[in-house]
Protein backbone atom coordinates (compact mmCIF):
# COMPACT_ATOMS: atom_id res chain seq x y z
CA UNK A 1 0.00 0.00 0.00
CA UNK A 2 0.67 4.04 -0.19
CA UNK A 3 0.87 5.52 3.19
CA UNK A 4 1.21 9.58 3.17
CA UNK A 5 2.68 10.83 6.06
CA UNK A 6 1.97 14.52 6.40
CA UNK A 7 3.42 16.33 9.34
CA UNK A 8 3.32 20.58 10.54
CA UNK A 9 6.83 21.38 12.74
CA UNK A 10 8.23 24.25 14.14
CA UNK A 11 11.75 23.30 15.20
CA UNK A 12 12.31 20.47 13.59
CA UNK A 13 11.41 17.41 16.27
CA UNK A 14 8.12 16.45 14.62
CA UNK A 15 9.69 16.19 10.95
CA UNK A 16 12.50 13.67 12.73
CA UNK A 17 9.29 11.52 13.87
CA UNK A 18 8.02 11.88 10.42
CA UNK A 19 10.73 10.03 9.12
CA UNK A 20 10.90 7.34 11.38
CA UNK A 21 7.57 6.35 10.75
CA UNK A 22 8.31 6.61 7.54
CA UNK A 23 11.60 4.01 7.81
CA UNK A 24 9.57 2.12 10.06
CA UNK A 25 6.83 1.72 6.95
CA UNK A 26 8.91 1.15 4.52
CA UNK A 27 10.89 -1.41 6.23
CA UNK A 28 7.09 -3.41 6.15
CA UNK A 29 7.40 -3.06 2.69
CA UNK A 30 4.93 -0.32 1.81
CA UNK A 31 5.30 3.00 -0.41
CA UNK A 32 5.70 6.24 1.39
CA UNK A 33 5.22 9.58 0.58
CA UNK A 34 6.09 12.20 3.29
CA UNK A 35 4.98 15.92 3.67
CA UNK A 36 5.49 19.18 5.31
CA UNK A 37 2.37 20.87 5.39
CA UNK A 38 4.11 23.91 6.01
CA UNK A 39 5.24 23.78 2.53
CA UNK A 40 3.98 25.31 -0.70
CA UNK A 41 1.69 23.09 -2.54
CA UNK A 42 -0.30 20.34 -2.05
CA UNK A 43 -0.45 16.52 -2.08
CA UNK A 44 -2.58 14.10 -4.27
CA UNK A 45 -4.86 11.92 -1.95
CA UNK A 46 -5.75 9.73 -4.33
CA UNK A 47 -2.10 8.18 -3.95
CA UNK A 48 -3.14 7.03 -0.48
CA UNK A 49 -4.35 3.80 0.76
CA UNK A 50 -3.53 5.29 4.16
CA UNK A 51 -2.46 8.59 5.93
CA UNK A 52 -0.54 9.79 9.08
CA UNK A 53 -0.84 12.89 10.00
CA UNK A 54 2.20 14.27 13.28
CA UNK A 55 1.31 17.55 14.49
CA UNK A 56 3.28 19.24 17.36
CA UNK A 57 1.57 21.12 20.52
CA UNK A 58 2.65 25.20 20.88
CA UNK A 59 1.01 26.98 23.36
CA UNK A 60 -1.95 24.79 23.81
CA UNK A 61 -2.24 24.24 20.02
CA UNK A 62 -1.64 22.38 16.79
CA UNK A 63 -0.23 24.21 14.00
CA UNK A 64 -3.19 25.72 11.33
CA UNK A 65 -1.73 23.83 8.37
CA UNK A 66 -2.38 21.01 9.97
CA UNK A 67 -5.55 21.86 10.92
CA UNK A 68 -6.31 23.32 7.97
CA UNK A 69 -5.42 20.59 5.53
CA UNK A 70 -7.59 18.30 7.94
CA UNK A 71 -10.37 20.44 7.46
CA UNK A 72 -10.03 21.00 3.89
CA UNK A 73 -9.82 17.12 3.12
CA UNK A 74 -12.33 15.89 5.02
CA UNK A 75 -14.30 14.52 2.27
CA UNK A 76 -11.21 12.58 0.76
CA UNK A 77 -10.07 11.44 4.59
CA UNK A 78 -13.45 9.56 5.74
CA UNK A 79 -12.52 6.76 3.07
CA UNK A 80 -9.05 6.38 4.43
CA UNK A 81 -7.70 4.38 7.69
CA UNK A 82 -5.45 7.26 9.41
CA UNK A 83 -3.62 7.85 12.28
CA UNK A 84 -2.61 10.39 14.47
CA UNK A 85 0.70 11.53 16.12
CA UNK A 86 0.78 14.44 18.35
CA UNK A 87 3.60 15.36 19.55
CA UNK A 88 3.66 17.54 22.69
CA UNK A 89 6.01 18.00 26.33
CA UNK A 90 3.04 16.84 27.94
CA UNK A 91 2.75 13.40 26.94
CA UNK A 92 6.14 13.09 29.04
CA UNK A 93 5.07 14.83 32.40
CA UNK A 94 4.64 12.80 35.28
CA UNK A 95 1.61 14.79 36.21
CA UNK A 96 -1.67 13.23 34.89
CA UNK A 97 -3.65 16.86 34.86
CA UNK A 98 -0.91 17.54 31.69
CA UNK A 99 -1.93 13.93 29.33
CA UNK A 100 -5.94 14.84 30.03
CA UNK A 101 -4.72 18.39 28.53
CA UNK A 102 -3.49 16.80 25.49
CA UNK A 103 -6.26 14.50 25.60
CA UNK A 104 -8.27 17.12 25.12
CA UNK A 105 -6.35 19.61 22.94
CA UNK A 106 -6.15 16.34 20.54
CA UNK A 107 -10.39 15.44 20.84
CA UNK A 108 -10.93 19.50 19.73
CA UNK A 109 -8.65 18.82 16.70
CA UNK A 110 -10.93 15.98 15.76
CA UNK A 111 -14.23 17.74 16.48
CA UNK A 112 -13.20 21.00 14.84
CA UNK A 113 -11.72 19.23 11.80
CA UNK A 114 -14.45 16.56 11.65
CA UNK A 115 -11.39 13.87 10.56
CA UNK A 116 -11.97 10.41 12.85
CA UNK A 117 -8.45 8.51 12.60
CA UNK A 118 -8.46 4.92 13.33
CA UNK A 119 -5.52 5.19 16.01
CA UNK A 120 -3.87 8.02 18.04
CA UNK A 121 -0.53 8.21 19.76
CA UNK A 122 0.75 10.45 22.04
CA UNK A 123 4.21 11.23 21.86
CA UNK A 124 6.50 12.79 24.03
CA UNK A 125 8.41 15.73 22.05
CA UNK A 126 11.65 17.75 22.72
CA UNK A 127 12.98 20.65 24.26
CA UNK A 128 15.37 22.43 21.95
CA UNK A 129 16.77 25.19 23.89
CA UNK A 130 19.99 25.92 21.48
CA UNK A 131 17.62 26.77 18.93
CA UNK A 132 14.63 29.57 21.01
CA UNK A 133 15.22 32.75 21.09
CA UNK A 134 16.26 34.05 24.75
CA UNK A 135 12.37 34.57 25.66
CA UNK A 136 11.37 31.15 24.22
CA UNK A 137 14.41 29.56 26.06
CA UNK A 138 13.37 31.30 29.58
CA UNK A 139 9.79 30.37 29.32
CA UNK A 140 10.68 26.76 28.46
CA UNK A 141 13.27 26.41 31.16
CA UNK A 142 10.76 27.88 33.64
CA UNK A 143 8.04 25.41 32.45
CA UNK A 144 10.78 22.37 32.20
CA UNK A 145 11.82 23.09 35.82
CA UNK A 146 8.61 23.11 37.32
CA UNK A 147 8.00 19.61 36.07
CA UNK A 148 11.03 18.47 36.96
CA UNK A 149 12.31 18.21 33.76
CA UNK A 150 16.22 19.13 32.51
CA UNK A 151 17.25 23.04 32.65
CA UNK A 152 21.06 22.71 31.25
CA UNK A 153 19.86 24.87 27.71
CA UNK A 154 23.63 24.28 26.34
CA UNK A 155 22.02 20.93 24.51
CA UNK A 156 18.54 19.69 22.98
CA UNK A 157 16.57 17.17 24.94
CA UNK A 158 14.81 14.46 23.56
CA UNK A 159 12.06 12.65 25.43
CA UNK A 160 10.13 10.61 22.17
CA UNK A 161 9.97 7.05 23.21
CA UNK A 162 11.04 6.08 19.88
CA UNK A 163 10.71 1.95 20.47
CA UNK A 164 6.97 2.90 20.94
CA UNK A 165 6.93 5.19 17.93
CA UNK A 166 7.79 2.31 15.88
CA UNK A 167 5.31 -0.26 17.41
CA UNK A 168 2.59 2.47 16.97
CA UNK A 169 3.81 2.42 13.03
CA UNK A 170 3.56 -1.08 12.90
CA UNK A 171 0.48 -1.56 14.58
CA UNK A 172 -1.36 1.26 12.09
CA UNK A 173 -0.24 -1.18 9.15
CA UNK A 174 -1.43 -4.08 10.52
CA UNK A 175 -4.91 -2.19 11.15
CA UNK A 176 -5.06 -0.85 7.84
CA UNK A 177 -4.86 -4.64 5.88
CA UNK A 178 -8.55 -5.24 8.13
CA UNK A 179 -9.84 -1.70 7.69
CA UNK A 180 -12.77 -2.06 5.41
CA UNK A 181 -12.28 1.02 3.72
CA UNK A 182 -8.75 0.30 2.56
CA UNK A 183 -7.25 -0.86 -1.08
CA UNK A 184 -4.03 -1.88 0.82
CA UNK A 185 -2.70 -4.81 -0.60
C1 LIG B 1 7.06 28.06 22.50
C2 LIG B 1 6.68 26.62 22.79
C3 LIG B 1 5.42 26.32 23.27
C4 LIG B 1 5.06 24.99 23.59
N1 LIG B 1 3.83 24.74 24.06
C5 LIG B 1 3.53 23.48 24.48
C6 LIG B 1 2.26 23.20 25.06
O1 LIG B 1 1.38 24.05 25.16
N2 LIG B 1 2.04 21.93 25.50
C7 LIG B 1 2.99 20.95 25.40
O2 LIG B 1 2.74 19.84 25.85
N3 LIG B 1 4.18 21.17 24.79
C8 LIG B 1 4.47 22.41 24.34
N4 LIG B 1 5.67 22.67 23.74
C9 LIG B 1 6.60 21.56 23.52
C10 LIG B 1 6.58 21.10 22.05
O3 LIG B 1 5.39 20.39 21.76
C11 LIG B 1 7.81 20.20 21.79
O4 LIG B 1 8.96 20.98 21.97
C12 LIG B 1 7.81 19.54 20.44
O5 LIG B 1 8.90 18.65 20.38
C13 LIG B 1 7.88 20.57 19.31
O6 LIG B 1 7.83 19.93 18.07
P1 LIG B 1 8.48 20.59 16.76
O7 LIG B 1 10.00 20.61 16.96
O8 LIG B 1 8.10 19.67 15.65
O9 LIG B 1 7.91 21.94 16.62
C14 LIG B 1 6.02 23.96 23.39
C15 LIG B 1 7.30 24.26 22.89
C16 LIG B 1 7.63 25.57 22.58
C17 LIG B 1 9.02 25.87 22.07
Amino acid sequence: MHVLIIFGTVEGHTRKIARTLSATVQSLGHQVTVFDAGDLGDVDLDIADAVIVCAPVHMGAYPTAISHWLKTKAERLAGLPGAFVSVSLAAASPFPEEHAEIQRITTALFEHTGWKPLMVHQAAGALKYPQYDFLKRLLMKHIAYREGGPTDVTTDHEFTNWNALTAFAEGFVEACRTAPETTAG
